[in-house]
């Protein structure tokens, strides 16, 4: 692979053998890969982001608000109605994507000479923006169930001192959720060592478990990494949000770009924000569906892993072999490289329906 790259590039060393992120997009009839959120927004939801759009479009010639203030206002309001919580703008950060929050956390903390630590397997983007901002990583193996070992924990940050510590719940690609008390364990051996805890919630809304907001008031340490991307079906607009102390929020501005987030990303957020009682329901149906289609797949003698997310895995013999058939079938499914399993994403209940049929059809590879 390095010597795919010109002599004349100085591209950096520990960047020449990888490859960019991102999973296959195939053009197939059911895309369950990427675990975004099947349904497209309702009409008169499409109605009400053009009218957003038509007003700001006049104003394109001007940046947009760089503090983006109504927008954070908007959201600390549904956190707030979410988790029974007080935050305000001065604790709630907006950018493109989470990916864009996690990446400005490692600029703003991680780098040369510090490290990050991560519960595996997990979301390879903490991984990966830790190797491309110069953090060194450090990999905690959870447990056989996916679970995280709290004295295993304890033991990785004495040895290491990681200024960083990653955990995302429900958990990616496993589907796991870790309890508020086992979260809370984490932010105390954190508090005692002046290093932060990045809860990643991508998938929270589809779990019945407390948000990790909850904890931010007592510990100031605690950062809660959102997205609009699958709970509010809003993937292609790119939002996500930080929830954290005023502090923190204030210390991310220090790497920020200016005027990272356009004028029209900020104004179709303040629609969808306006319709989260819809968009929820939504939800509500996907996770739904995520225990009907995990109890088809059941019948048909597969095991799935109980999931708090939009997605689950399931166990498989022949993971590379199933996701063949399964392709060939019309359905992408989701191949994260972990032994014996493969992941699959909630559709909507006729995209899930082909999902299984398409699974009873292989059943002789499962
Ligand atoms: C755990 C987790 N965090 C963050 C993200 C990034 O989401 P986005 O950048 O769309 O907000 C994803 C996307 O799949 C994810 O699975």
């Amino acid at each position: 692979m390095t010597n795919q790259w010109p002599a004349w590039l100085p591209l950096r060393a520990d960047l020449a053998d990888q490859t960019p992120y991102g999973a296959p997009q195939l053009d197939v009839p059911v895309r369950l890969n990427t675990n975004e959120n099947p349904f497209g927004p309702s009409r008169a939801l499409v109605k009400d982001l053009e009218r957003a759009l038509s007003e700001v479009g006049g104003h394109l010639n001007r940046y947009p608000d760089r503090d983006a203030i109504e927008l954070r206002r908007a959201l600390a309001r549904y956190i707030n109605q979410l988790s029974d919580t007080t935050f305000d703008e001065r604790s709630v950060w907006a950018a493109n994507g989470s990916n864009e929050v996690l990446q400005t956390i490692f600029l703003a903390f991680g780098g040369f000479g510090r490290s990050a630590l991560g519960f595996e397997p997990s979301y390879s983007m903490h991984r990966n923006i830790a190797r491309s901002t110069g953090t060194q990583w450090i990999a905690v193996e959870r447990d056989s169930d996916y679970a995280i070992d709290r004295l295993k924990t304890a033991e990785v940050m004495s040895a290491h001192s990681p200024t960083l510590i990653f955990l995302t719940t429900p958990n990616n690609p496993t589907g796991t959720v870790t309890s508020l008390a086992d979260i809370e364990h984490i932010a105390e051996l954190c508090q005692k060592r002046n290093a932060l805890l990045v809860v990643d919630e991508a998938y929270q809304e589809f779990s019945s478990e407390l948000s990790a907001v909850t904890l931010i008031e007592r510990y100031p340490n605690v950062l809660v990494s959102r997205t609009m991307s699958k709970a509010f079906a809003f993937a292609g607009t790119r939002l996500g949000y930080l929830v954290a102390d005023p502090k923190v929020i204030e210390a991310l501005q220090l790497v920020r770009l200016p005027y990272h987030l356009s004028t029209a990303t900020q104004s179709l957020a303040l629609v969808a924000l306006s319709y989260s009682q819809e968009l929820l329901g939504n939800v509500a149906l996907l996770s739904k569906e995520r225990e009907r289609v995990m109890q088809q797949l059941e019948k048909l003698g597969v095991q799935a892993l109980r999931s708090g997310a939009n997605f689950f895995l399931f166990a498989t013999a022949t993971p590379g072999e199933l996701w063949q058939k399964l392709l060939a079938e019309g359905v992408l499914i989701r191949d994260v490289g972990l032994p014996g399993a493969l992941r699959v994403t909630i559709g909507t209940p006729e995209e899930n329906d082909r999902f299984i049929a398409a699974m009873a059809k292989a059943r002789g590879l499962i």
